[in-house]
């Protein structure tokens, strides 16, 4: 009997348990220990049906994604499929948790299924560069239809039980998965329903087979924001062949597809984002076992963009807010902010109508710090000054229960000088979430060099439970995703100094695959805080300057970089603002020279990866992979490419080095020089990735 998969019989109904924490995901002996339970309980004629149920949190999530790129080892898992559907009595799926991937294709296997109310059922595989390759993109359209298929499996998105039984994906929703699986199996025999092998039925297709423009309208609308990527269009061309391609011979195409992305370089990529994201909740550097501390109730300081965001996703999470402002008229404003967005998300049909309402009552927003008393965490959302930022810390220390978590959203500020006027800097922490914040999944963890590790594994615990991806990383000028930004953004400048145009260099970053260029970017974010904090400091850059001296503010005054028209966020290319450029540069006696889109993104990129390095060297991050994270969930990295780290280490980073030097010498900026780390590993014919890259330690966080 296998260690991972068992089998009890009941009055005539063989329970099959798979059991292999965490997920029960489709490893090898899971593949065997099902086939060999199927296999008795078909011989076994005290057996009149076969239930399929898993132990744990959940039902099989999955082919094992650790197995991929490694030989396989037999039984294959379509032959596991095919057992269960080949099977001459009654097979039944009893899921729970969520059937996912290859556990949704095993359950497709089954003549029934039923499951629990809050069970999740979908094709994932999208998600890591893959299609489904046990035979889902041929059973899926069988079961609910080729337009609902084909938007499972290239949207990724699981459905609850609720809708997978109204689209006939389940056949009942029952209460316990085993015993309702059971009572099922117990009806099915009863009433002696006959068997529904999927393959062998095609009455779901006849519509789309009869007028295919129905499927092809269906996929039109799932690939449409597609770009770049390679499994959205094979997984719906490979649903594509359920209408016109014989079952086995649509499974053989089916395999080959997925065999080709999965040994492409995109689901590579996609496979180890999906490794990193993980890793990097586990937090580099604090005891094992350490606890999170309780957190029941969340204060946020300053309900502007950051805070209103941020307020949202807690209420979203079901967490109670308090949202606290300096004055009535700006928490009005704030709170009416959250109540549109909200309100525009119903209307477009993300959230129930009720929604709305339901979450802001979650909201109570108050004046006064004061009103913190009660809460396990407080978040500061204010200005982004230091004064301001210590004052409101100092202010908390008097508030605050003891043990309470005090983060700052601070996007630059030292950490530790906010700490150090409070009596109690182990509890101090920045939790930097990206704008806008009820979207963006990054939440940058900050460790100062006094916060506490339980206080480091409370923000990031509570940070997954309002569904953001936590990186720790430690204190230094933008921490990691802005110190990067900036070393791209320097080179962005400069290069329109030396010959290229806005349009041009953001069309090399999109056609990258970055949602938007740099200046597209800029002109979102706006130009005129980078401005004022030019000001501050007496730096000056002419062609920015210039801009905001025009009152080209970006978005918010229709003109930046580029123009706006109707009220539209479309850049448009703006000849003023080219003038204005090649104008700047014959002020300055600067000749301005063709530069190819290849040295565009080298310049890009490569910087980009420098600084990288010189912050993992630094230890601000623990793991090439968190760095990696930071970009993917800050600020759209194109996923199919890893990240920037792991794209260098593809690329090479000789190659990269080499580059860097000979840019740092022609365009004489000795910040491009490689940094030490970099130089290191490219001498040594290394990757960032290898173990350990002759870094000072990951086990413990710069602070
Ligand atoms: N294979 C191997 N390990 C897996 C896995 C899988 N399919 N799914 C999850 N795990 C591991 C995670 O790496 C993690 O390990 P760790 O604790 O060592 O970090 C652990 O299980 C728990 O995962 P999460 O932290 O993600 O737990 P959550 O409770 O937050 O989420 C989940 C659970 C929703 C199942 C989520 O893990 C998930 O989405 N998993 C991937 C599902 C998926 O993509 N399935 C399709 C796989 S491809 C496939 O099936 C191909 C087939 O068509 C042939
Ligand atoms: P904002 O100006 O939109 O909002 C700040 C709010 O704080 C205002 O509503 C103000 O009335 C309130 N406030 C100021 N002092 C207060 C006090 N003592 N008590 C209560 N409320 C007070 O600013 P924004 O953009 O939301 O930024 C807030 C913080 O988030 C800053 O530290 C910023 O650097 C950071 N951040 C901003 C991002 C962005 O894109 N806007 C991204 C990530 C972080």
């Amino acid at each position: 009997m296998s260690e991972v998969v068992r089998l009890e019989r009941h009055d005539g109904i063989a329970i099959v348990t798979v059991d292999s924490p965490p997920v029960n995901a489709l490893g090898a002996a899971v593949r065997r220990g099902i086939l060999e339970c199927a296999q008795t309980a078909v011989a076994d004629p005290a057996v009149k049906a076969i239930v399929l149920a898993c132990a744990g949190r959940t039902f099989i999530a999955g082919a094992d994604i650790t197995e991929f790129g490694k030989p396989t080892q037999p039984p294959a898992l379509a032959e596991v499929v095919a057992a269960l559907e080949n099977s001459p009595k009654p097979t039944v799926a009893a899921i729970h948790g969520t059937a996912l991937g290859g556990g949704l294709e095993v359950a497709l296997g089954c003549h029934f299924r039923v499951a629990v109310k809050d069970a999740r059922l979908g094709l994932p595989e999208v998600k890591l560069g893959l299609l489904p390759g046990a035979g889902g993109t041929q059973r899926l359209p069988r079961a609910v239809g080729p337009e609902l298929a084909v938007k499972m499996i290239v949207g990724g998105e699981p459905v609850g039980a609720t809708e997978a039984l109204k689209q006939g994906l389940i056949d009942a929703i029952v209460e316990g998965p085993a015993s309702g699986g059971e009572a099922f199996a117990c009806r099915v025999l009863a009433e002696r329903r006959p068997l529904r092998r999927l393959r062998d039925d095609d009455s779901r297709l006849m519509a789309a087979k009869a007028n295919r423009s129905i499927f092809t309208d269906a996929v039109a609308a799932v690939t449409k924001r597609a770009r770049g990527l390679e499994a959205p269009f094979a997984a719906a061309e490979a649903v594509g062949l359920s209408l016109d391609t014989p079952f086995d011979e649509a499974l053989k195409q089916e395999r080959e597809l997925f065999l080709k992305l999965m040994n492409g370089d995109q689901s590579k990529a996609q496979r180890y984002a999906f490794f990193a994201e993980r890793e990097a909740a586990r937090v580099a550097g604090v005891p094992e076992g350490t606890k999170p501390r309780k957190v029941e109730r969340v204060a946020i300081i300053g309900a502007g963009t950051m805070g209103g965001g941020i307020a949202m996703s807690f209420a979203n999470a079901g967490i109670p807010v308090t949202l606290i402002e300096m004055g009535d008229e700006s928490l009005k404003r704030g709170l009416g902010v959250m109540r549109k967005n909200f309100e525009a998300t119903a209307a477009r049909g993300g959230i129930a109508a009720d929604e709305p309402a339901r979450r802001m009552g979650l909201v109570t927003g108050v004046v006064g710090l004061e009103h913190v008393k009660d809460a396990d965490l407080v978040i500061e959302a204010v200005f982004e000054t230091m004064a301001v930022k210590k004052e409101v810390f100092a202010t908390l220390d008097k508030f605050a229960r003891s043990g309470a978590v005090l983060a700052s959203n601070t996007s630059y500020l030292n950490i530790n000088e906010i700490a150090s006027v409070t009596k109690r800097p182990q509890d101090v922490l920045g939790m930097h979430f990206f704008s806008p914040a009820n979207v963006m999944k990054l939440c940058e963890i900050v460790r100062g060099a006094k916060t506490a590790p339980d206080v480091l594994v409370t923000a990031v615990a509570v940070a997954r439970r309002i569904a953001k991806v936590p990186v720790v990383v430690g204190v230094c000028d933008g921490f990691v995703g802005n110190r990067m930004l900036a070393a791209r953004s320097r080179q962005a400048d400069k290069l329109l100094f030396e010959g290229a145009l806005p349009r041009q260099v953001d069309a090399v970053a999109t056609r990258f695959g970055m949602p938007m260029g740099p200046f597209a970017m800029d002109d979102l974010a706006g130009l005129d805080i980078g401005w004022r904090s030019r000001r501050d400091r007496g730096v000056k850059s002419e062609i920015a300057d210039a801009l905001c001296e025009a009152g080209r503010f970006g978005q918010k005054t229709g003109k930046g970089y580029y123009k706006y028209e109707g009220g539209s966020r479309a850049p448009l290319p703006d000849p003023d603002v080219e003038t204005l450029i090649v104008d700047a540069c014959a002020r300055l006696g600067l000749r301005r020279r063709e530069i190819g889109d290849n040295e565009i993104l080298e310049r890009l990129v490569y910087p980009t990866v420098n600084e990288g390095a010189r912050i993992l060297e630094e230890g601000i991050a623990a793991r090439p992979g968190d760095i990696d994270v930071v970009w993917l969930y800050g600020y759209g990295w194109p996923i199919y490419r890893g990240g920037p780290m792991y794209y260098a280490d593809q690329v090479g980073l000789r190659h990269i080095a080499d580059r860097l030097s000979y840019y740092a010498e022609a365009t004489n900026d000795p910040s491009l020089e490689p940094a030490p780390l970099l130089k290191r590993l490219a001498a040594e014919g290394r990757t960032f990735a290898s173990p350990a890259a002759g870094r000072k330690s990951t086990q413990t966080l710069a602070t």
